[in-house]
């Protein structure tokens, strides 16, 4: 796709001295200056409520972090920590807005204006709201109060997810924002659109007419999609509870995986074009019956060889907690290409290994001669692998050299780090698309209506959620969702 120009702006943070700031954006913005051909004029100023900080000590807190994320790309004779504070001392400022009040945002707007006015950036803002999902929809308000929405240049706003806390809370979300800017101004971040793999899917699909004349129900038998997580909640326990796994991943990062998965060829390869099609596989997505859900909670057990304690004795995490840890569901999305074909998706903390899969299966043989025996489940499956490791394999079946005659699974296996250099970080895309104007990888307020329209009933009639010990995957009930089409989960 031809890329827009990069054109001078203010990069607003607030919440500019979080955890996302430090681990994500950060190293992702320096990252991008230090690689990508910027214009000199972008700078980077982070809010918060802390009145602890100035831009000096903001500078040394971003070099540090900097230093820790391993992304600096070091000039000739200098240290990693010259490299980093350099371009902390070139482009990044520091305000408090302490409680937040219209006063606050007023001096936000003043302290904004000067730094346009310094650096020449054209009036054109993005703000990124790196905020606690509940503060969300007054931040909107009082950056707009101060007329922050209007510039003389162009102004974008970032959310994170989750997107509300259920249907009727996004969409009251998206009125919120839509008083005060415009549909093609808001960028609703889900970072799984960042990933290379997930961006390749769509080349993967509608470049290779091979992959594509199979892709259907005439040919595949089942669709699974796998985020398996070993880390447990750690450190974000308060949030969890509010949260679990289907408004964390369900909701948002699985939904999505689907939606690039399932839907039709665009008509064109621009941001509404696939925005389009992902909205029509939310809407054909026929009710899931509730025998069709699996919910989950960690027990104590042992990940990677190390002990883990169970999610109720995690740090602000009550000790009779029925928050879920752990999904699995079955579904079917009722049209034209996927009618009967099912979808199992499936997310997990504490399970046994990391990974991000995309499995389709293909149907069976009509037939199978009698020497071959039957035919393995995954004999002819496609598995997609986000991370660790991205890249493709194809399974087939040949026989094997020995006697007696014996069919064996093999495997083409593609990976990304054999072939390229390093891919790019999720938040490095998004941060650069949102730069150039490119909401392509972004959540249309529609998309994120209708992905709640498919979680709502889940979450409403949320049922009880199995023990499952830390490092298995997940609690047996999952395995039976997949039985009555004598299917198996796909591990390896
Ligand atoms: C986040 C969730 O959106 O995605 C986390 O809030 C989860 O709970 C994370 O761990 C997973 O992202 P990734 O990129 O590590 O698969």
């Amino acid at each position: 796709m031809p890329q827009a120009e990069i054109q001078p702006h203010l990069f607003v943070v607030v919440g500019g001295t979080g955890d996302l700031m430090r681990k994500k954006l950060l190293p992702a913005l320096y990252h991008i200056a230090a690689t990508k051909p910027l214009t000199a004029n972008c700078q980077l100023l982070a809010v918060a409520r802390s009145s602890d900080l100035n831009d000096n000590s903001l500078r040394d807190w971003a070099t540090d972090a900097l230093i820790q994320s391993g992304l600096l790309v070091p000039e000739p004779k200098q240290s990693p920590r010259e490299c980093a504070q350099k371009w902390c001392n070139s482009c990044l400022h520091f305000l408090s807005i302490g409680e937040g009040r219209p006063e606050d945002f007023a001096r936000l707007r003043q302290r904004i204006e000067r730094l346009d006015r310094k650096h020449d950036l054209g009036g054109n803002r993005i703000f990124y709201l790196s905020i606690p999902p509940a503060a969300v929809k007054d931040t909107v308000a009082a950056l707009a109060a101060a007329g922050l929405n209007n510039s003389p240049g162009w102004v974008r706003i970032v959310i994170e997810k989750p997107f509300g806390h259920d249907l009727t809370s996004a969409r009251a979300l998206n009125q919120a924002i839509h008083r005060y800017f415009d549909e093609s101004q808001t960028y609703r971040i889900d970072h799984y659109l960042g990933k290379p793999t997930v961006q390749n899917l769509l080349v993967f699909r509608f470049a290779n007419p091979i992959f594509e004349a199979l892709w259907n129900r005439q040919h595949i038998q089942s669709v699974q999609i796998t985020v398996a997580e070993t880390d447990g909640v750690g450190s974000r326990g308060e949030f969890y509870e509010q949260t679990g796994a289907l408004r964390d991943m369900v909701q948002n990062h699985l939904t999505q995986l689907l939606c690039l998965t399932a839907m039709e060829i665009p008509v064109a390869f621009d941001a509404n074009a696939i925005r389009d099609e992902k909205t029509k596989v939310l809407r054909s997505v026929a009710p899931i019956a509730s025998d069709a859900v699996v919910l989950g909670q960690y027990e104590a057990g042992t990940v990677l060889g190390r002990p883990a304690a169970a999610y109720r004795e995690e740090p602000e995490v009550s000790s009779a907690s029925t928050t879920e840890t752990f999904v699995a569901m079955r579904l079917e999305i009722a049209n034209w290409r996927w009618q009967g074909v099912p979808f199992y998706l499936r997310t997990g903390k504490r399970l046994p290994r990391r990974t991000t899969q995309i499995v389709l299966t293909f149907r069976c043989p009509p037939i199978s001669f009698e020497p071959f025996g039957y035919c393995a489940i995954h004999s002819n499956a496609l598995v997609i692998t986000l991370q660790p490791d991205e890249g493709f394999d194809l399974t087939f079946e040949v026989k094997a050299p020995s006697e007696p005659f014996s069919i064996v699974t093999q495997n083409l296996h593609f990976r990304y780090e054999d072939a390229f250099a390093r891919l790019q970080d999720a938040y490095e895309n998004l941060l650069l698309d949102i730069i150039r104007g490119d909401a392509t990888l972004f959540v249309r307020a529609d998309e994120a209506e209708l992905a709640w329209q498919l979680c709502d009933p889940i979450l409403e009639r949320k049922s009880q959620a199995h023990p499952y010990p830390a490092g298995t995957w997940g609690p047996e009930q999952a395995r039976k969702i997949l039985v009555p089409r004598g299917m198996t989960w796909y591990t390896t």
